[in-house]
């Protein structure tokens, strides 16, 4: 019994993760239950975790914060080892992925935000004219002229 005792210090109760990581319990058991983190289990069958579930919280939040899907997260973290450390160089790979993907979001808002330019004040909604109606203009990569017209 003294050995599970001092053996279990070595590992994280969910309050001190959630005092740690400023994370709520609740947030550890979502993050548990989407795969994102794992837990082992006391012999009372309460949750315990290695000090390393700190850094992947802490991966967790950036993440979110930057907008990149949960399953995304998990994609990334289910490539490494089990009980795997992340380490600083794995992170500049996995924050450099991230940088590129939240470039590639910019650039669609950017061109979102620059075809609403063009409906301000327009009102038509039109299907063939209108870029956000028509997005892939897929009516003109049939030719030009009009296309569909009992439809708008
Ligand atoms: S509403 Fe006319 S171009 Fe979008």
């Amino acid at each position: 019994m003294q050995n599970q005792a001092s053996a279990l210090k070595k590992f994280l109760t969910p309050g001190e993760v959630a005092k740690r990581s400023g994370v709520a319990v609740s947030a550890l058991h979502f993050y548990e239950s989407k795969g994102l983190i794992k837990s082992i289990r006391s012999a009372g069958n309460q949750r315990r975790y290695t000090r390393d579930v700190l850094r992947y919280v802490a991966i967790i939040k950036i993440a979110q914060r930057i907008g990149i899907p949960l399953s995304t997260i998990r994609d990334a973290f289910s490539v490494l080892p089990e009980g795997h450390t992340l380490s600083a160089k794995e992170w500049k790979v996995l924050s450099r992925q991230w940088r590129e993907e939240l470039d590639r979001r910019i650039r669609t808002l950017v061109a979102l935000r620059d075809d609403l330019d063009g409906c301000i004040g327009c009102g038509c909604l039109s299907r063939r004219d209108c870029p956000l109606r028509n997005p892939d203009d897929r009516l003109g990569e049939q030719g030009t002229g009009a296309r569909l017209l009992e439809d708008d």
